[in-house]
């Protein structure tokens, strides 16, 4: 491939375009958050899909002319096709397919879930297997052994919600915007951690694993904060112990979250953690995880630009895909939208340290 590379991302409520140069740089990044969901405390997909529609044009012009290139420079066109909302993400492979083909340049279909793999690289050069990668977003709670660039061992995955989805109705249940994460940690600077002992789901008080797996459940805490936010709502007191709500169901988020990678780690006996996803962007949950993991091991996690969904991401995983050989040919485990499709190259379960 000569030419920079064109990421596109539209799988849920981010229209995002993003230029890397063929080596792998970040030459331009442009993200439009839908704010149309807003009133409707979560994402509409028919809405989404519209809104995508009428922004991936001047998104890509964004982009291009932040990178300084023109549309006839680039050497390839990556774009997220699975997972996500359907109708979203027909609208970012139908334009980048039709482009790609109109440009005579290669053509890459990646999987959401990688791209967000390969985020932090773009800022960290780093930021490569071996690791251990805790993926945490609005759709996706996942955690994966990742010996090299396209082989995944996936240990543990959410039984029902994902951890996103907990701090979305969380926050709905306390009166704050969607998305709730970003507000649900403002509100909990300001509250007591300990106020409230909500469950930590599969984890044995006092830390370690119930059960063999690594699997995350959620269901349970964000019912237990709905009901003490019903009971104080009845008693009139939910105003004055909001951020004590936010707080304590916060600390729960991240006791489950780092236990559980942290298990990982010893299983794997790689002490390299890798953030992926939007809840990656909570900052108590970076600061737990930096204090366990020092003095040897290594955190990695983006800025929240490239932490929550972008173009950047699905470019650099693009790259990949296409050094693999991947593209318009038909080699590749994507081809087209799909609203779930495993992430290429996962396998269950397996805990190994050469992969
Ligand atoms: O990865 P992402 O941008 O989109 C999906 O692929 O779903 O993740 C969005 C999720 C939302 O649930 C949002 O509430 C959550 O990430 N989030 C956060 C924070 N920022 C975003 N959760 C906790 N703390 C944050 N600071
Ligand atoms: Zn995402």
């Amino acid at each position: 491939m000569t030419g920079p590379i064109l990421g596109i991302e539209t799988t849920c409520d981010e229209t995002s375009a993003a230029i890397l140069d063929a080596d792998g740089a970040l030459a331009s990044l442009v993200i439009h958050s839908q704010d149309v969901h807003r009133i409707y405390g979560g994402v509409v997909p028919e809405l989404a899909a519209r809104d995508h529609l009428r922004r991936i044009e001047p998104v890509v012009a964004a982009a291009l002319d932040e990178a300084g290139a023109a549309r006839s420079d680039l050497g390839a066109i990556a774009v997220a096709a699975a997972p996500g909302l359907i109708g979203a993400l027909l609208v970012g492979v139908t334009w980048s397919r039709a482009a790609a083909f109109a440009l005579g340049v290669p053509w890459v279909p990646v999987h959401h879930m990688e791209g967000h793999l390969f985020g932090p690289v773009l800022e960290d050069p780093e930021a490569v297997p071996p690791f251990v990668a805790l993926l945490v977003s609005g759709g996706h709670t996942m955690l994966l052994w990742a010996p090299r660039w396209g082989r995944y061992h996936l240990l543990g995955e959410t039984r029902d919600d994902a951890a996103g989805e907990a701090f979305d109705k969380v926050a709905r249940v306390l009166g704050l915007p969607y998305p709730g994460g970003p507000a649900v940690q403002r509100l909990a600077e300001s509250g007591d951690p300990s106020r409230y002992d909500f469950p930590r789901p599969m984890l044995r008080r006092g830390g370690g694993r119930k059960d063999r797996g690594f699997d995350f459940s959620f269901s349970g805490l964000k019912t237990a904060v709905a009901r003490t936010a019903a009971g104080l709502e009845a008693e009139g007191r939910l105003a004055e112990e909001r951020a004590h709500v936010a707080a304590s169901f916060q600390e729960a988020v991240v006791d489950v979250l780092t236990a559980r990678t942290l298990d990982a780690v010893a299983a794997t006996g790689c002490d390299r953690v890798l953030l992926g996803g939007g809840v990656s962007a909570n900052g108590p949950l970076r600061d737990r995880f930096r204090a366990a993991l020092a003095p040897n091991g290594r955190l990695f996690a983006g800025s929240p630009r490239i932490s929550l969904d972008n173009g950047a991401m699905i470019a650099r995983a693009g790259l990949f895909r296409l050094g693999c050989g991947e593209g318009w040919d038909g080699k590749g485990a994507l081809h087209d939208a799909q609203a779930s499709a495993p992430i290429p190259g996962v396998v269950r379960g397996r805990v190994t340290a050469r992969g």
